[in-house]
């Protein structure tokens, strides 16, 4: 059998055209593979315990008896032991509220900028919210809201944040304000011999995805659990992904939707989250217990991060000013 030149010509080019398209479409495929490798899958990794019940943790009473010395006097004093409070605490806003209230407010909620005031339901775990809002800067209430006691909003719409060890079924808490086991979870009493046993200790090497899960629970305020539909997450325990139950959008609308400080929080968590960047996190700058952000003062003035609050035109250096508010809290 003679094969044709002509025939020839034409396999030839048949099979370059093949080879062309072939290497054409692995290259679009694997630059394709490389820009999805960019960005983490926020659900890929660890475990929750969403829907469970809430452990019997040891409370802060508890860890105090042996931890008095190191912790007891600045917690005392720090923000997230105090975010609800006995209304004796907070004597101005009290009197506010004397008139519409006749004493029936037992707690406050808030600090600098917003008091809310609580009383003890009928029912275990759950608090009342009051309707009016106490200003501390300009020391006055709220105008123009009428004054009543609402029973189910704070345990559906605040619980999860301001109180600890809450039952995402039943809206209960177990303690007031934030406790210790919120951010170092069911801590194991065996620690008292080999501290990397609990969460932050200085021996303890835990992945950046871990301690913003622990911060993010509370501090992104703009998620929702997805199997609660509840605006905080469900049954999180220091330790789990966070990101497997709480939907939280990382898009760049929405980073610029919000005031510099939750935007400078939101946009911390996107890069160990979303983008694998795992060298910066909240206590990178923050320290919970001195209730301090004075290192931060140190890093290298080219992070994205600073320019949250920080302006640095023809080298001078300036801070802007920030105003902090949030439609979940409502204020
Ligand atoms: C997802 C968690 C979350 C939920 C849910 C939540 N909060 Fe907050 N709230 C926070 C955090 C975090 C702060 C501290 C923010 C800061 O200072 O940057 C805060 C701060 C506040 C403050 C203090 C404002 C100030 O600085 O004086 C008030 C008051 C408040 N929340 C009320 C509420 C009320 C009322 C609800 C329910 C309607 C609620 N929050 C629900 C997380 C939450
Ligand atoms: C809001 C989160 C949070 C809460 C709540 C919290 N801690 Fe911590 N704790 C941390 C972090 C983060 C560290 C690591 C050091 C730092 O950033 O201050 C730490 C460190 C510690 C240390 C190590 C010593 C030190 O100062 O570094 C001890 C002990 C400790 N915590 C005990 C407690 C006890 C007891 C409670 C409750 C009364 C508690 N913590 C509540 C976040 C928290
Ligand atoms: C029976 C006493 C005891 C109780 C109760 C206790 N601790 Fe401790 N804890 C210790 C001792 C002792 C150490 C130091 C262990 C070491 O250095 O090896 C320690 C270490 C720690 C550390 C690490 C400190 C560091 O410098 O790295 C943290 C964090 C901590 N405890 C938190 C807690 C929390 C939170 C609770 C309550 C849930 C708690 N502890 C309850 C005795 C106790
Ligand atoms: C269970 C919810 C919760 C968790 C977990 C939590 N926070 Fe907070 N945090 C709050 C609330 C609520 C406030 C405001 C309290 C107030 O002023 O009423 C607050 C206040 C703060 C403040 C301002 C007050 C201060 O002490 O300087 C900082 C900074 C902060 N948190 C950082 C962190 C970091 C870092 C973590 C993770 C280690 C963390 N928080 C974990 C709820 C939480
Ligand atoms: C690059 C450093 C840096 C990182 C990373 C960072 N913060 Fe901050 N943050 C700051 C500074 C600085 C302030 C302003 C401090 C002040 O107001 O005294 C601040 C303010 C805050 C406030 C308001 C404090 C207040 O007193 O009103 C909260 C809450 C907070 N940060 C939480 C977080 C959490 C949670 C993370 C991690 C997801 C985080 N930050 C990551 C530097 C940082
Ligand atoms: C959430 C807001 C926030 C972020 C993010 C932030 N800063 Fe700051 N920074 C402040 C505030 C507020 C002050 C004023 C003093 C204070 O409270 O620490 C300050 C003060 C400073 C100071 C000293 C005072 C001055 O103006 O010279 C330096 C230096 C500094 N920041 C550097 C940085 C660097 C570097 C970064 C990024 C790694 C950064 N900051 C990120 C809020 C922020």
């Amino acid at each position: 059998m003679v094969i044709h030149a002509e025939t020839w010509r034409r396999g030839l080019f048949l099979l370059a055209f093949a080879c062309t398209i072939f290497f054409v479409v692995r290259a679009l495929t694997s630059s394709k593979k490389q820009t999805s490798r960019k960005l983490v899958d926020p659900a890929a990794w660890g475990e929750d315990h969403v829907g469970g019940s809430v452990p019997d943790y040891v409370t802060g009473g508890e860890c105090l008896f042996c931890h008095r010395k190191d912790i007891g006097a600045q917690w005392a004093k720090n923000r997230h032991h105090l975010t609800i409070r006995s209304v004796v605490e907070e004597p101005k806003a009290t009197q506010a509220v004397a008139a519409s209230l006749k004493g029936t407010a037992q707690f406050v909620l808030g600090g600098k900028k917003n008091i809310r005031f609580l009383r003890r339901s009928g029912a275990y775990g759950k608090l009342d919210l009051h309707s009016q809002q106490y200003d501390p800067v300009m020391h006055k209430l709220s105008e123009k809201t009428e004054s009543s006691w609402e029973s189910h909003s704070f345990g559906k719409n605040c619980a999860g944040c301001h109180t600890t060890g809450v039952d995402a079924k039943t809206h209960t808490f177990s303690s007031l304000s934030i406790d210790c086991f919120s951010c170092h979870g069911d801590v194991d009493l065996k620690h008292n011999s080999n501290s990397s046993l609990v969460l932050f200790a200085a021996k303890r090497e835990d992945s950046a995805r871990v301690t913003v899960s622990i911060c993010a629970q509370c501090h992104v305020r703009t998620g929702k659990s997805r199997s609660s539909g509840l605006p905080y997450a469900n049954n999180f325990i220091p330790g789990d992904n966070l990101f497997r139950d709480f939907e939280v959008s990382f898009a760049d609308k929405s980073l610029v939707s919000l005031n510099l400080v939750d935007r400078h929080i939101l946009e911390n968590v996107r890069d160990v989250i979303r983008l694998g960047n795992d060298s910066v996190t909240c206590m990178t700058c923050h320290k919970v217990h001195q209730s301090s952000s004075d290192r931060h003062q140190r890093l290298s003035k080219e992070s994205a991060i600073c320019a949250n609050c920080h302006d640095s035109k023809s080298g001078e250096w300036t801070t802007k000013t920030f105003k902090k508010h949030s439609d979940l809290c409502r204020y």
